[in-house]
């Protein structure tokens, strides 16, 4: 019998040896953590289907902002429960509406935090749809009206201080009505990372619980991209891309790793990826039954989202694996 020339089994022999030869590294610095932000003071209510995230009220999650920011996390990315939801979802772009309180709260105590504000209707629209629906009887969301609603919901959130404007509503044409309004307000400053290739996927369930912002008829198959195509997804980059977003994302990540690795190799902007809700409360559920390890699984997961070509993760585990890469 020869003896194996090749024995790749070296450099596996000792943790250092792996370390040295690792090639994908997890940072700390990749991170953005989501809040969910809900009217009320002192208020900290767990998320059922989310353990360990909560509903905070605007004082709360300045606290939560300053946690993340201890622990090295660079970016928080705001959501809204507003105190009322009409079908406009005028609580958008309300000067004085939750997500606007937030991050002046935030900014005012964190300056160095980056704020994301999650620029969509959805949580704030009766009906839960991402935009305008017709009084036609069209069941259908309105595409060019809704672009005038999220043009005006950016810049609200500019002039209330958020860092980036993420626009996550697949309205065709948002990210240049929202690049031209910012623009015209003066934000000519302010980058724009866009949820570019959003699926229509059933891993969003656990947030709509947080966000209370199911839909109340349909979904949102008609504006929310079909899970089996990676083509248009980047088509929907390019055109993302063209008309001014700075960075895009993909979202799901996990069952989207091709997506991601696509969207890599062809296009050099700074891409993000959604480690999304239903992915964590798949992991948490598991890990309190006792069936997995979640720090291992959680590192693993987060790796195989930045080895398939993600810059920026997304994620409701960001305080732990800050933990985890400190500790
Ligand atoms: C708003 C929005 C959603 C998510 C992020 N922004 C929900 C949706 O499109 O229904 C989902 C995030 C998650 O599941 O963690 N449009």
């Amino acid at each position: 019998m020869p003896f194996p020339l090749d024995r790749p089994r070296r450099l596996r022999r000792s943790a250092g040896l792996r370390r040295l030869t690792r090639e994908t590294r997890l940072s700390t610095d990749q991170l953005v953590y989501p809040l969910f932000v809900a009217p009320g003071r002192n208020q900290q209510q767990e998320i059922a289907s989310m353990p360990g995230q909560y509903r905070w009220s605007v004082d709360t999650a300045v606290s939560e902002a300053e946690d993340a920011a201890q622990l090295g996390i660079p970016a928080v990315l705001l959501f809204g429960l507003p105190e009322e939801k009409d079908p406009q979802g005028t609580g958008a772009y309300d000067a004085s509406g939750i997500v606007q309180q937030a991050a002046r709260a935030i900014k005012r105590s964190v300056p160095d935090l980056v704020v994301i504000a999650d620029t969509c209707v959805c949580e704030y629209t009766s009906h839960g749809h991402c935009g305008v629906i017709s009084e036609s009887g069209n069941p259908d969301v309105e595409n060019d009206a809704t672009l005038e609603l999220l043009a005006r919901t950016a810049v609200s959130q500019a002039d209330s201080g958020v860092d980036v404007i993420a626009p996550s509503d697949m309205m065709d044409g948002r990210v240049a009505a929202i690049r031209h309004a910012l623009d015209e307000r003066g934000f000519a400053g302010l980058p724009i990372i866009s949820y570019a290739a959003k699926y229509a996927s059933a891993f969003y369930g656990p947030f709509r619980e947080a966000a209370d912002s199911a839909p109340q008829f349909g979904d949102r198959r008609t504006y929310q991209m079909d899970p089996p195509n990676v083509r248009e997804a980047l088509r929907e980059i390019a055109l993302d891309l063209e008309e001014g977003a700075d960075a895009v994302m993909v979202k799901p990540a996990l069952a989207y790793l091709d997506v991601i690795r696509a969207a890599r190799d062809r296009f050099d902007a700074p891409l993000a990826a959604y480690n999304v809700s239903g992915e964590y409360a798949m992991v948490k559920a598991a890990a309190r039954n006792g069936w997995l390890d979640e720090r291992r699984v959680v590192t693993e997961i987060l790796t195989g989202i930045v080895r398939a070509g993600a810059d920026i993760v997304i994620t409701y585990h960001a305080k732990d694996i800050a933990r985890w890469l400190r500790d």
